[in-house]
């Protein structure tokens, strides 16, 4: 992977310049009072913040997208962002438009303006190709305005959106101390792992995870992918298991998926591990385990079993890499966290390189004060999971497309 190639804030000049500077500060919110709930991704910008004390800062960021009910304003964001830096944070309510533009052009060194959601214009709600995002009004209002973009959102870089690509393609730009430290983690893993290497990937989503599967195991750079939410059981179905009434529904809407478990499955069957036991809830809201061989309940399965989280434990902590995205189980319910729980704290306990990313895996890592004992907490889901699925991403290739123009001007003023 390409993390050589663009340019970070060691090759730039900063001193009073107008920076634009691209986070992806996007968090979790409690839903009626819309206070954070988790600021892990607002206290990983704090070094990159630092380094541009000496500039004038503009940050932005999204926050959820249209139509969610976490789709806010920034203004909580400002304040939790005044907590961890030394610097005077002001916030504006406005993108673009006039008011933007006086206090960008206004803003002072040593002061960060936060802007307020930028998926509040409707251009940055689109994925287009590079060409495309240079023409929108957004790239046009805002990149006579700076000297320097920085990109420190990697967890949006999976994004071809104007402030991830058009942005960075209309000015000098690099990347943040955040998108290199995330890039190198990630990088680690594509190149030679130490091993064994074990995956542990679980959560509701299958369409990201398979793809990952694929090229880790193609590229053979994993010695065991351990399974656990809907994935576990697409590959059950695959390898021929019979689940509840209700898992069997959701697996006749999956057929595609399933028909490339198979075919993952023929080639790599001794890397794949299944569980051999699942977590329902009987009728009075009890856990119940079930082996996967006797007749499954009705509901679907919730959590994997106990005696397959021993088995999965015992693999991770003998490993000398660990991946883990996406939760075990639906770990928000009671009683049904276990192996979630089981798998991150027999991480702590490897003495490998551990990695964890995705929100839920993230948040549940915090809310357990155990996140300082990974040698990697990625504040990204999707990014994560495209890396390691063998995409490039848009927001990296832009940064690269900066660094060889900024080579052929030889821009000394940066
Ligand atoms: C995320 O949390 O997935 C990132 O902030 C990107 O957001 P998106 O998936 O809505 O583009
Ligand atoms: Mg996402």
């Amino acid at each position: 992977m390409p993390t050589q190639n663009f340019a970070t804030l060691d090759d730039v000049q900063t001193k009073d310049k107008r920076v634009f500077l691209r986070v992806d500060i996007n968090v979790p919110l409690d839903p009626s009072t819309h206070s954070i709930l988790d600021d892990t991704r607002i206290r990983a910008i704090s070094e990159t913040l630092g380094r541009l004390e000496d500039a004038k800062v503009v940050l932005g960021s999204h926050q959820s997208r249209p139509g969610k009910d976490d789709f806010t304003s920034l203004e909580p964001h400002a304040r939790a962002l005044a907590e961890y830096c030394n610097q005077e944070v002001k916030f504006v309510d406005d993108v673009i438009g006039p008011q933007a533009r006086q206090r960008i052009a206004k803003a002072e060194p040593g002061q960060i303006l936060v802007l307020d959601n930028l998926r509040f214009c409707a251009e940055e709600n689109i994925d287009d190709k590079p060409e495309k995002l240079l023409k929108t009004h957004f790239v046009k209002q805002l990149s006579p305005l700076f000297d320097l973009n920085v990109n420190d959102a990697f967890a949006t870089a999976h994004r071809s959106q104007p402030s991830i690509v058009g942005l960075t393609d209309a000015l000098p730009s690099v990347a943040g101390r955040l998108m290199e430290k995330e890039l190198k983690a990630i990088s680690t893993l594509l190149q030679e792992p130490h091993r064994p290497c074990v995956y542990v990937l679980g959560g509701a989503k299958v369409e990201d995870k398979i793809p990952v599967i694929d090229h880790i195991l193609t590229r053979n750079k994993a010695d065991k992918i351990l399974l656990g939410g809907v994935p576990a059981k697409i590959f059950l179905k695959a390898s021929g298991k019979k689940l509840s009434s209700r898992d069997e529904q959701e697996m006749a809407t999956l057929g595609l998926h399933i028909e490339t478990a198979k075919a993952i499955m023929k080639k790599f069957s001794e890397k794949i591990e299944t569980p051999t036991d699942l977590a329902y809830e009987e009728s009075g809201g009890q856990r119940t385990d079930r082996n996967i061989d006797a007749a499954q309940l009705k509901d679907s399965a919730l959590d994997i079993g106990v005696r397959t989280l021993e088995r999965y434990s015992a693999m991770i902590k003998s490993a000398s890499t660990v991946v883990s995205n996406g939760p075990l189980g639906v770990f928000e319910r009671s009683g049904f966290d276990l192996g979630t729980k089981a798998i991150l704290e027999s991480m702590t306990l490897c003495n490998g390189y551990t990695i964890i990313g995705g929100g839920h895996l993230v948040g549940l890592a915090s809310i357990l004060g155990i996140e300082s004992n990974f040698s990697h907490v990625s504040t990204a889901g999707g990014a994560m999971l495209s890396l390691l699925s063998g995409q490039s991403l848009p927001g990296v290739d832009a940064l690269i497309r900066a660094a060889e123009r900024m080579k052929k001007t030889k821009d000394n003023s940066l």
